[in-house]
């Protein structure tokens, strides 16, 4: 709320003398302190604060990793298992960096989704959620480079996969996949940049930060009804004490949970090939990105099928960066007057439709695209001999060692000079590559049917039973006694 008016009274000549010079204890009360903050906010609305914790904790812990890290192909392996065993509390310090990086996504993805479910994205705070997609992007970005420093095996060969995609750009593709590795393929040269690259982001990180919270202190915040504060002094309270200890008490619940993957299991959300060093020769038999990757790899390898002219690895590169991009878009495609989803009952279904959508495209992306679904597809013997006539004649058999025995039976019995032979095939199973190619159909179809609801979605009559006694209530002079139940 830009206009609310600044309540600071400075109390002895020095903060007087200050304050008329920079005016900073003024600023930090009234937008720290007395800023007008709505009665109703839930806990949802804490996870901005435990994100703000996440970038400090991120940035300190990743400073002083950075004093015994050593950016080389020779040398970064080594010198992380050094910080792992020799640096005192070197482990501690990189349990809470690589788990910090989960921890942010995890907070990241449910400050998204409040905003998505209230509609904290729409007017007056489009401006608030394109710095929000911003921060995500480079997230994304931080986060990326920092996973090959350690340079294991997913380090190297995760980061020759995404790097390739940029291989995939019509005509100056190469151009630009040569110069993002600095040479023609990844090796000291992309470490070191890539080093450079981790340590600068996280700062412009919290610079986006300072113009995100500035954007949601000019409209104030939104809360839980999507209804903006119409009375200042009946709806709001202000942010000292009420929500400093609100977010203290959440951010502590929330590094409990943090403490507990530090502590109990520190690997569980990393990758096992990453403890072994980078080896170009041997490429892991299933490279998979950090969980918080894995819905976009997913919908990046959904189009295994060129469209015309557009061969598929660029169609799936397109997909996965639109899947981004339509984020910063939703401002101006969801057009409904309503924000909460609360009181949008039709596209509340659609709302929990995409969360379930984004956390089966994860799955997807963590499984091999050729496994089924529903298990591992399985195979069938077909026996194929030409018959009399030579017409080509296919029989199969299905089952376990059984079929084996039945079609070896079969083929036995076929006259010579049928040139009868047995091949295993793969049989057609409903596999993750098809649910990836449906999954990702429906998380852009979540953004064109918020579209179309938003156009068409009008409010209902309100219920009598309703409207009746609360009109009564609200003009007293024309009420007449509410009957006793
Ligand atoms: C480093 C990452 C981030 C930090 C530190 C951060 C910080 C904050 C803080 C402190 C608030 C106010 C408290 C709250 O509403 O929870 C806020 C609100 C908000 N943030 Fe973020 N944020 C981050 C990332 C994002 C991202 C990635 C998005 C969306 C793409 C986003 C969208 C919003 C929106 C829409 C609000 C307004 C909420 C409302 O008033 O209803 N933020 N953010």
């Amino acid at each position: 709320m830009s206009g609310h008016e600044s309540s600071y009274e400075p109390t002895n000549a020095f903060t007087r003398w200050l304050d008329s010079r920079l005016p900073i204890i003024r600023f930090a009360q009234d937008h720290a302190m007395n800023f007008p903050t709505p009665k109703n906010l839930n806990y949802w609305w804490t996870f901005g604060g435990i994100l703000a914790v996440c970038l400090v904790v991120q940035i300190v812990t990743g400073v002083i990793l950075a004093m015994h890290y050593s950016p080389g192909v020779d040398t970064a392996f080594a010198s992380v298992e050094r910080i792992m065993r020799d640096v005192p509390y070197g482990w501690l310090l990189r349990y809470i960096h690589s788990n910090g990086a989960s921890m942010f996504f995890l907070a990241v993805y449910i400050h998204m989704f409040r905003g998505l479910y209230y509609g904290s994205y729409k007017a007056p705070r489009e401006v608030l959620w394109v710095l929000g997609c911003v921060i995500y992007l480079l997230m994304m970005a931080t986060a990326f480079l920092g996973y090959m420093l350690p340079w294991g095996q997913m380090s190297y060969h995760g980061s020759n996969v995404i790097t390739g995609l940029f291989g995939a750009i019509p005509i100056i593709g190469d151009t630009i996949h040569t110069w993002i590795m600095g040479g023609p393929s990844i090796g000291n040269q992309t470490l070191q940049r890539f080093f450079s690259l981790h340590y600068l982001l996280p700062f412009m990180i919290a610079a986006v930060v300072v113009l995100h919270v500035w954007a949601l202190h000019v409209p104030g915040n939104n809360n839980p009804t999507g209804v903006e504060v119409q009375d200042v002094e009946k709806e709001t309270v202000p942010f000292h004490p009420y929500y400093t200890v609100k977010d203290a008490f959440a951010i502590v619940l929330f590094f409990m949970m943090f403490a507990v993957f530090v502590f109990y299991a520190p690997n569980v959300l990393g990758h096992a090939d990453n403890y072994v060093q980078a080896n170009p020769l041997v490429t892991p038999s299933h490279i998979v990105p950090e969980w918080y990757f894995l819905p976009f790899y997913a919908i990046l390898r959904a189009i295994t099928f060129d469209v015309g002219p557009i061969p598929a690895k660029l169609l799936g590169v397109i997909f996965m960066f639109a899947a981004i991009a339509v984020l910063f878009l939703l401002p101006w495609m969801d057009t409904s007057k309503v924000k909460s989803m609360r009181y949008r009952p039709v596209a509340r279904q659609f709302f929990f439709g995409f969360v379930a959508t984004c956390l089966l495209l994860g799955w997807c992306g963590a499984s091999n695209p050729d496994d089924g679904v529903f298990g591992t597809p399985g195979k069938k013997l077909v026996v194929s001999y030409t018959d009399a006539g030579g017409a080509e004649i296919t029989s199969e058999y299905d089952g376990g060692g059984e079929a084996y025995l039945d079609a070896k039976k079969f083929v036995e019995s076929l006259p010579a000079g049928t040139n009868a032979s047995i091949s295993a095939v793969a049989k057609p199973t409903f596999q993750f590559r098809h649910l990836s190619l449906i999954l990702t159909f429906a998380y852009f179809g979540y953004f064109i049917l918020l579209f179309f609801v938003g156009l068409t979605e009008s409010s209902k009559a309100v219920p009598e039973s309703i409207h009746k006694s609360v009109l009564k209530r609200s003009k007293p002079s024309t009420a007449t006694a509410i009957p006793a139940e």
